[in-house]
């Protein structure tokens, strides 16, 4: 059972809501998305950004499903993750590479060249950082971008005090959010301070993006993005200024703040 109902934004665009009855229910939302979306690509390649997290697991855990069952064909898919810790190399058990590995590129047929993925052992992060810009660019344009969204208002690794019109970059991460990711790694203290990350505009250049969030340490930054003017304190409320469809597919307690229609 799921939920629908639409949320009008300062900005007064408007935002589709989607409600899952629990955090299984939320993947296969997500995933039914992705799918009819792959669908309607009418013959073109189909080109989608993907976060990594402890929200996207079953997402992705059913897109896995989905290709074994043959109702999704991964040949014509390419994929363009957000993020990456500077200086673990690719294959570092904390590494999102090795997350994505171990979650979805395992288990599908996605072709190896079609996997986009920031170096984080680059030895000039500006040229790394431009050359995904342009290959984004040139690849014609993220079809559409799933994200997660932090406890701050996180986006990627965009925090907070990121202006809306930053680009794919080195950033330093808050001291939060090395914390909260600290729990992924097995010795915490080896918990990365730096990253590469698709910045908000690159972010908001994607044609359709869907928003995933779980658990009530999410409602207020759920709410704050959609809620209160875009401003760099909250890096998702630059959302409101995607020109394109925005979706937001949330499980209860992370929809919690949200104001809901009269009935
Ligand atoms: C990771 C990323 C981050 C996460 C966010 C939420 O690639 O882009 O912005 O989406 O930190 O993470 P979880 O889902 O672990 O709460």
């Amino acid at each position: 059972m799921s939920e629908h109902f639409s949320v009008t934004a300062t900005t007064g665009r408007t935002v589709r809501i989607l409600v899952a009855e629990s955090p299984a229910r939320l993947g296969w939302a997500a995933a039914e998305l992705l799918l009819q979306e792959w669908k309607a690509r009418e013959g073109r390649a189909f080109r989608v950004g993907l976060p990594t997290g402890n929200t996207p697991r079953l997402f992705y855990s059913v897109l896995i499903g989905m290709g074994l069952e043959r109702e999704i064909d991964f040949h014509d898919i390419s994929t363009w993750n957000l993020d990456e810790y500077l200086d673990l190399p690719a294959w570092h058990p904390g590494s999102y590479r090795t997350y994505m590995e171990k979650h979805l590129f395992g288990f599908v047929n996605l072709p190896r060249e079609n996997i986009h993925f920031l170096n984080g052992t680059t030895r000039d992060w500006k040229v790394t950082c431009n050359r995904y810009e342009r290959l984004i660019r040139e690849s014609g344009g993220i079809d559409l971008q799933v994200l997660g969204i932090g406890v701050n208002g996180h986006i990627a690794f965009n925090e907070p005090g990121t202006p809306g019109e930053s680009r794919t970059r080195l950033v330093r991460l808050s001291e939060r959010t090395v914390q909260e990711n600290a729990r992924l790694f097995p010795d915490p203290k080896e918990a990365p301070e730096f990253a590469l990350t698709m910045g908000i505009q690159t972010i908001l250049e994607a044609k359709k993006i869907v928003l995933l969030a779980s658990g009530g340490g999410k409602a207020n930054a759920v709410y704050e993005s959609l809620c209160e003017p875009p401003d760099p304190r909250v890096p998702a409320s630059f959302l409101q200024n995607h020109p394109g469809e925005l979706i937001y597919i949330l499980d209860r307690a992370a929809a919690a703040e949200l104001p809901v229609p009269d009935e």
